[in-house]
């Protein structure tokens, strides 16, 4: 195989960011369109070039005998017959986070990839992006020493009703932990390099959300290598203007992300000021999904190790369902007897 011809199921906001990269990769090529609306189907072949077209996957799949991956970009709830079709057809799957919207159905995908043989990896678009290489970097040249503790902040006022985002989330349970803190967790594990142990966590909808469920979320989490991790994510902060800031203590200096995009900065212990990282140029959305599509087709197309697996990715789920119920039995969450008791669990 020298080019991976994809199917893209799901051309909502997410999809399209995938049409285009795909159509951008010299490894892959966009082989057709899946949708149940027609609206959408209609966009994707006027904006990114005509192609067969489908309602569901399973036409798709039955007409099209040359696809040889799939990319999912369907909302994460209901996506159990997309991953069965995946798995009937040995076709290598790669989806978007969260993969479900609980660590047991989550598990049971993953358990059904591996029965098949199939690769599964997750967008996890954020692992991706210049600047937490560049955090990555620091780490392992040991620039400021070893992680030690960290605060990590999300601030945003994101308006749920805006035609470019989706509407789910205004009506699902923790959309804020689902949607938008598991990138966050995600990238602690990945950047930290270690694995969460517990975490004590509130979550909450301040009086004016236009979301059902919580939109706010504050815990903090213990990980095996010692470093401690104030979390606070809101997706309806009281100003319009957006806040990051993800700052990480080390064993000799500090590193400062102030954009979830980019500005990265270090200082040693005595520097009266923060040193900047330079980054390369990045186009937001594109370059970071660009980097899980070339991970995704080196696996495939040269024999790299998978990135981002389905299995991997049921850590940082764990961590969002630790949080869900440290918060509802405000408790400590022990996250490997979570996890573990997760998975030992029958499918269903
Ligand atoms: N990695 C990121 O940075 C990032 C950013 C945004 C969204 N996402 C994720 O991408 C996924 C999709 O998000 P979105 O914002 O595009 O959602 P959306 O609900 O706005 O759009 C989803 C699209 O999928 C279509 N769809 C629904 N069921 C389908 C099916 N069975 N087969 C084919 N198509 C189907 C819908 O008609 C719609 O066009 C979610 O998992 C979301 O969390 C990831």
């Amino acid at each position: 195989m020298s080019k991976l011809s994809i199917v893209l199921a799901g051309l909502g906001p997410r999809g399209k960011f995938w049409a285009e990269v795909i159509n951008r990769s010299a490894d892959c090529e966009l082989a057709a369109y899946v949708d149940p609306n027609p609206e959408a189907l209609k966009n994707a072949q006027k904006q990114f070039g005509l192609k067969p077209q489908f309602t569901n996957l399973a036409d798709a799949l039955k007409s099209l005998p040359s696809i040889n991956a799939v990319v999912l970009a369907t909302p994460p709830e209901g996506r159990e017959s997309q991953i069965r079709l995946a798995c009937e057809y040995r076709l290598p799957l790669l989806i978007e986070k969260p993969l479900a919207l609980s660590l047991k159905e989550s598990a049971k995908f993953v358990k059904m990839a591996e029965a098949a043989n199939i690769p599964m990896m997750i967008g996890l678009n954020f692992r991706y992006l210049g600047v937490t290489q560049a955090t990555l970097d620091l780490i392992k040249k040991d620039i400021v020493g070893k992680p030690a503790f960290g605060h990590f902040t999300y601030e945003r006022w994101r308006d749920g009703t805006q035609a470019r985002l989706n509407k789910y989330p205004l009506e699902m349970q923790q959309p804020m932990l689902w949607e938008q803190s598991i990138h966050h967790f995600d990238l602690m594990r990945f950047v930290y390099e270690t694995e969460p142990i517990s975490v004590y966590c509130k979550t909450w909808n301040p009086s004016w959300s236009m979301y059902k469920d919580d939109t706010n979320v504050s815990a903090i989490f213990s990980f095996a290598n010692g470093v401690t991790v104030t979390y606070q994510g809101t997706w309806q902060s009281a100003w319009q203007e957006p806040h990051f800031e993800w700052r990480t203590d080390c064993t000799k200096g500090v590193i400062i992300q102030k954009d979830q995009f980019s500005e990265l900065n270090y200082a040693k212990l005595h520097d009266a000021q923060l040193s900047s990282i330079a980054l390369a140029p990045h186009e937001t959305w594109i370059t970071d999904t660009q980097g899980v599509l070339a991970a995704f087709a080196n696996s495939l197309l040269r024999n790299q190790p998978l990135e981002a697996s389905g299995f991997d990715h049921l850590k940082s789920l764990a961590m969002i369902e630790a949080c869900i119920i440290s918060s509802q039995e405000a408790r400590v969450v022990d996250i490997p007897t979570l996890f573990d008791t997760t998975l030992s669990l029958p499918d269903s």
